[in-house]
């Protein structure tokens, strides 16, 4: 059993991360805000140190390994920015906020096992450490211990959570079959996002308003802005995916795609090779250099072929696309918030989103 990784020392506060401290917050309201999400965010961070833990110690290991590894806390961040619409960071909401970010972390285990992805946070992933079935039985774990948080706050929690978690599976279930016949493959493909992260996030959103009992008329703009920004968020994966940084993204360049996950950008060419024959030329090479090969040995020469084809996929206008498309996301969730009252908080999740698809990790 290896050791855990260790505690990552965070050099910026999480709100100047998500730039909520930038120039445009100077009023001291916003200031204050900024201040409470951190101090809202400690406490996240403690109660999640204080129930990743298993009467067990190898439970334990396995639990806090990605926890330990990182992560960006957009989830709990997002729960506790809706609920100064209420009465703010209340103990309710911490909870709320700690369970949504354990499922998250739960759906990051079996994430990586599904995508055969070698890295995670920074780290090897964890079913390269231990293997599949542990990964797997670690994501359980952790998605129990989040329904017994949940469970703590009552019926609606509960529901909240299990209606969410459904979304999230079928999400990725329907990405691994990918679509019917006839099907749209990128109406579908965005319906997958929706659901496998928009979900999630929506559910931060959503849980803010209603621990911190908000008025229940803030309810549905802030869903709709959760699901749209998390749509956003994967669109600009599926950019960050092709990025050549490995040391900034923590992951090796199109992970998705050699394990034949379908991104925007490779559905898009798709869409254009029939009429395009540059784009028939790259997505022939695509599929000859990096998807033939998903799960194959590889030999130095086939890595090179395939770190070439993934680089001009980067370069070829349907990455740019996506990453336009992105930001139209983030500018609809932004729309979603209209019946918002003005203020610091409306300016935060403005400034969320923005940041969201500003990211390069
Ligand atoms: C990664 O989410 C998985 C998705 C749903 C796209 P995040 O980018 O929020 O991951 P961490 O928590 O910062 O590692
Ligand atoms: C992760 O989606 C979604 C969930 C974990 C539910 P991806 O597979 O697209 O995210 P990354 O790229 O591994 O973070
Ligand atoms: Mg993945
Ligand atoms: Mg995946």
């Amino acid at each position: 059993m290896k050791p855990s990784a260790p505690v990552v020392r965070r050099s910026a506060s999480m709100t100047s991360q998500l730039g909520l401290t930038d120039r445009i917050f100077s009023t001291a309201a916003d200031r204050g805000l900024a201040a409470d999400i951190d101090a809202g965010i400690d406490q996240v961070e403690a109660m999640l140190l204080a129930e990743v833990t298993f009467t067990d110690d190898i439970a334990d290991v396995t639990g806090r390994y990605l926890l330990n590894a990182g992560g960006k806390r957009v989830r709990p961040m997002l729960a506790l920015l809706t609920a100064h619409l209420g009465n703010g960071a209340i103990p309710d909401v911490v909870t709320a906020a700690t369970a949504i970010e354990i499922t998250h972390l739960a759906s990051l285990y079996h994430d990586d096992v599904m995508d055969d992805s070698d890295r995670r946070r920074g780290v090897p992933s964890a079913q390269t450490v231990w293997g599949n079935s542990v990964a797997i039985l670690t994501g359980d774990l952790l998605f129990a211990r989040a329904s017994q948080l949940m469970a703590r706050l009552g019926e609606r929690a509960i529901r909240l959570q299990a209606n969410t978690f459904e979304r999230l599976v079928l999400g990725q279930l329907h990405e691994t079959v990918g679509p019917r016949p006839g099907e749209d493959a990128v109406q579908h493909y965005i319906q997958v996002l929706a659901d496998k992260t928009g979900s999630l996030i929506a559910a931060a959103a959503q849980a803010g308003v209603v621990f911190s009992d908000a008025p229940d008329e803030f309810e549905q703009p802030v869903i709709a802005f959760g699901e749209k920004i998390g749509v956003a968020f994967q669109l600009i994966d599926d950019v960050i995916d092709l990025s050549p940084q490995p040391e900034e993204t923590g992951k090796v360049p199109g992970t998705d795609l050699r394990a034949g996950v379908a991104t925007l950008p490779l559905l898009k060419l798709r869409a254009l090779a029939p009429t395009d024959a540059a784009a028939g030329d790259l997505l022939a090479r695509l599929e000859r250099d990096v998807l033939a090969r998903v799960g194959q040995p590889n030999t130095p020469d086939d890595v090179t072929a395939a770190d070439a084809a993934i680089t001009a996929l980067r370069q070829h206008p349907v990455t740019s696309q996506t990453l336009s498309e992105a930001h139209r996301w983030a500018g609809d969730a932004v729309d979603a918030l209209d019946s918002l009252p003005k203020g610091s908080v409306k300016k935060a999740l403005t400034r969320f989103a923005e940041t969201i698809v500003e990211r390069s990790s």
